[in-house]
């Protein structure tokens, strides 16, 4: 059993301004790796500049990183951030910048590489990268994953190489102005990170102790989200700081055990239909679940989550993500990929064969066409 944690995390208001000498002492130029629009809305982007002013470190910013980045867009970003003498890199926004910004650092300390080498198990280092989440789903700001879009493989994949955040500062001040989709669709996210860890072949007492303690906390956020849900958006600071500390805990989690099931089946449907990885990812959760064989454990987590049986799990899901639309045929395409997918298959406690798999995917949905 082991416990490896390296990221120096502070979860408080005022986290970037507070502890800005931190940030600014990774490096002589920073790159900021951000989205268009949300990190000026929600203010993290200027008091990262702020803290950089006041602590004389010169930064350039790349603010093009979309959804589900791909591996040509972290490509595009690490040029930009060699031709400018970045020594380090500063992610800021959801689960897309702060996983871009790993492998960006990956390619700008090992220039003589292209984007190839990212799924290319090369012992290989990266100049330092912190993390400014925005939003409470991804725990990247606690793990070493970077999930980047395949557009050779039409899927999402982790890159090959561990990049553990140097500095996380998390601040959940920065959720307020998120619209409430995305709060809801990343709690799920965080939610599925958790069950997906506790309920793994890579489990150990250390990484279910976190995903205990997070389930707890999730159950004092989830009548909020029902709330958000039904429209009554949240005003109550302890709400974002729990959705905050659940996301994060979530995230040291699966750095431990990795995600299995469920995130291995979301890939498919965020990449063909655009789901959102959240609602993607809460999809498949009743069945991977419902399938488990160690009902004692289900039993455990059901409880602590606050949830009667995994019917309400059920309803709490559909309440807060709606449904996804599949066609037999893409069913069956999926449900090869997935067969496909050892890794994920390896995480999964109980064994599952191609019945089983298209079962998981047929029942989650509702089949159209
Ligand atoms: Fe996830």
């Amino acid at each position: 059993m082991q416990f490896y944690m390296p990221t120096k995390i502070y979860s408080e208001n005022n986290c970037v301004k507070n502890h800005g000498k931190e940030l600014a002492a990774l490096g002589t130029k920073a790159l900021i790796v951000t989205g268009k629009h949300s990190s000026r809305a929600n203010g993290s982007l200027y008091d990262v500049t702020d803290a950089l002013d006041n602590n004389h470190i010169p930064y350039c910013i790349f603010d093009e990183i979309e959804e589900n980045p791909s591996v040509e867009l972290a490509v595009r970003a690490a040029d930009f951030g060699k031709q400018e003498q970045a020594d380090f890199v500063i992610g800021i926004g959801g689960g897309s910048p702060l996983d871009a910004s790993k492998a960006i650092a990956l390619l700008i300390k090992n220039p003589e590489y292209d984007g190839s080498v990212f799924y290319q198990k090369i012992p290989l280092d990266a100049v330092p990268v912190a993390a400014v989440p925005t939003t409470a789903g991804t725990g990247s700001e606690a793990t070493p994953y970077a999930i980047l879009t395949r557009h050779d493989k039409q899927t999402k994949q982790s890159i090959a190489h561990k990049i553990f955040p140097k500095l996380a500062l998390a601040d959940s001040r920065y959720l307020i102005s998120a619209p409430v989709f995305v709060r809801a669709n990343t709690a799920v996210d965080a939610l599925s990170h958790l069950l997906e860890s506790y309920l793994n072949n890579n489990a150990s007492d250390y990484s279910r102790m976190l995903c205990d303690y997070a389930l707890r906390l999730f159950s004092s956020v989830k009548d909020a989200l029902l709330e958000e849900s039904r429209g009554n958006a949240s005003s109550d600071p302890e709400f974002f700081e729990h959705l905050m500390t659940v996301s994060t805990i979530a995230g040291m989690a699966i750095s431990h055990t990795g995600t299995s099931l469920p995130h291995g089946m979301s890939y498919f449907i965020t990449y063909h239909h655009g789901v959102p990885h959240g609602k993607a990812v809460g999809t498949f959760l009743e069945k991977y679940l419902e399938n488990c064989p160690d009902h004692d454990s289900v039993s455990h987590l059901l409880k602590i989550m606050g949830f009667s049986s995994i019917r309400e799990l059920k309803e709490f899901l559909r309440q807060v993500l709606g449904e996804v639309s599949l066609t037999e045929n893409e069913v069956r395409t999926y449900t090869d990929g997935m067969m496909a997918n050892k890794a994920k298959l390896a995480n999964c406690p109980y064994d599952v064969d191609y019945e089983m798999m298209y079962r998981m995917f047929y029942d989650s949905v509702k089949i159209s066409g």
